[in-house]
């Protein structure tokens, strides 16, 4: 069984979302929800589902391995990101080199980098006249958005559209395409190696 962990600082509509995918998959389990928010609604969703949470403070993440020895003692093999706001230390990545996705809710490599999340990007997007915007998958690097891009979808922007809209559209995307894109890279693994 391949064991996932989603890592969330907010809402955790993403991580619903993955949780049910793999609800009952013969190969892939999420057995884990960290967020660095203890009221955060993602760890009510996740316990709901009966998913095991760990909340992590600034001092622990990035001054302690302790979140990646309970990785470790779950059997964790792979972590998607989904609205988590924290850079991931290098021990993290190096721990689980290509094999630690983000989800970002913009057509990388534009609108990406620190601050650009939740409505500050999609008024960017706005704001600059864009024709599209969309989703990027990609591999989870030291920086903020400049991993390599695993997967992009596109949807419309009409100048009509509020900040709200493009959101709408693009969590719509988000939540058709990013659990079937980690299935894919997992599964796709398992068979080659
Ligand atoms: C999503 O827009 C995702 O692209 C970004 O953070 C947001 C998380 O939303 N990384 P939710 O908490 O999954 O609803």
């Amino acid at each position: 069984m391949e064991k996932i962990a989603i890592f969330a600082s907010g809402t955790g509509s993403n991580a619903q979302k993955i949780i049910e995918y793999f609800q009952g998959h013969p190969q892939i389990e999420v057995s884990l929800v960290v967020s660095n928010k203890a009221a955060a609604p993602v760890l009510e969703k996740a316990t709901a589902a009966g998913v095991d949470t760990t909340v992590i403070t600034r001092s622990s993440f990035y001054g302690t391995t302790a979140l990646l020895d309970e990785l470790k003692a779950k059997g964790i093999r792979f972590i998607v990101l989904a609205g988590f706001l924290w850079l991931v230390p290098a021990y993290l990545i190096a721990a689980y080199p290509q094999r630690m996705v983000n989800i970002h809710p913009a057509l990388l490599p534009k609108f990406g980098g620190k601050g650009m999340y939740g409505k500050h990007v999609h008024q960017a997007v706005k704001d600059a006249g864009e024709k599209e915007s969309g989703i990027t998958i990609h591999w989870v690097t030291p920086e903020y958005d400049e991993g390599g891009i695993i997967f992009q979808a596109r949807c419309p922007v009409d100048a009509s559209d509020q900040p709200e809209d493009i959101a709408r559209k693009v969590r719509q995307l988000e939540h058709e395409h990013l659990a079937p894109v980690v299935e894919k890279l997992l599964t796709e693994r398992s068979t080659t190696n």
